[in-house]
């Protein structure tokens, strides 16, 4: 499933991301690269002891926590700590590349199982040429350029790229979840009927069905889901 979550981040948090963003130092994207995706890597990223990484992640991850639609749509059991790049200049772009299946947390502390992909634009996509991510799935091919402060997530199973930027820098921070639920579809199935609750609470309001459906999905989500 591809979806985009409008708004993420608030505006002042927008700003306030950016201009500590602005402030800090890049290095070579290689760091977080695995073996094949290195081949095709060229951008620049945070570096995991930059002085600006703390308050960053704290500030995205807070933005997440109170997002419903991120936390239905993902059910999130771990998530990587968010990372930062910069595509521009002669650093411009990411071929297509599998995402790492398990991902080893920053501190060494154990693995995450990237089931779920995110990446949350940062720059203005006017103030930029190309920097589109590409993604091939079940589901075909999908290109996106969302506006700042707004995510796509998709599946962490999927061939994707970074296409060259060719005016201006593209800033975006990413990161991999590790979900409750581990099957894709299952998340989904959950996902769309959890989202049909909403609009039916919303249009009839609290009904014995409607009452009855969310303990469905309830019962369904206790089935599927690892804590
Ligand atoms: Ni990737």
């Amino acid at each position: 499933m591809l979806l985009a979550i409008d708004n993420v981040l608030t505006e002042e948090e927008l700003a306030a991301a950016n201009a500590l963003l602005a402030e800090s130092a890049w290095v070579s994207g290689l760091v977080t690269a695995g073996t094949q995706a290195a081949k095709v890597k060229n951008n620049q990223q945070l570096p995991e002891d930059s002085p600006q990484m703390a308050v960053l992640r704290r500030l995205v991850l807070g933005a997440l926590n109170r997002n419903a639609l991120f936390f239905t749509a993902t059910l999130p059991k771990k998530i990587m700590p968010p990372f930062f790049n910069r595509y521009s200049g002669k650093t411009n772009h990411y071929g297509f590349h599998v995402d790492n299946a398990m991902r080893m947390l920053p501190d060494g502390g154990g693995y995450v199982r990237a089931d779920v992909s995110a990446t949350l634009f940062l720059s203005d996509p006017q103030t930029y040429d190309g920097g589109e991510l590409v993604i091939n799935d079940t589901f075909g091919q999908q290109s996106v350029k969302l506006q700042a402060g707004s995510m796509v997530i998709y599946p962490s199973s999927s061939v994707h790229q970074v296409t060259p930027v060719t005016r201006g820098e593209r800033i975006a921070c990413f990161m991999f979840i590790q979900s409750m639920v581990r099957d894709p579809d299952q998340r989904r199935l959950l996902y769309e009927m959890d989202m049909a609750l909403l609009q039916l609470r919303q249009n009839i309001g609290e009904t014995e069905a409607v009452v009855s459906l969310t303990g469905t999905y309830h019962n369904l989500l206790r089935q599927w889901a690892e804590s």
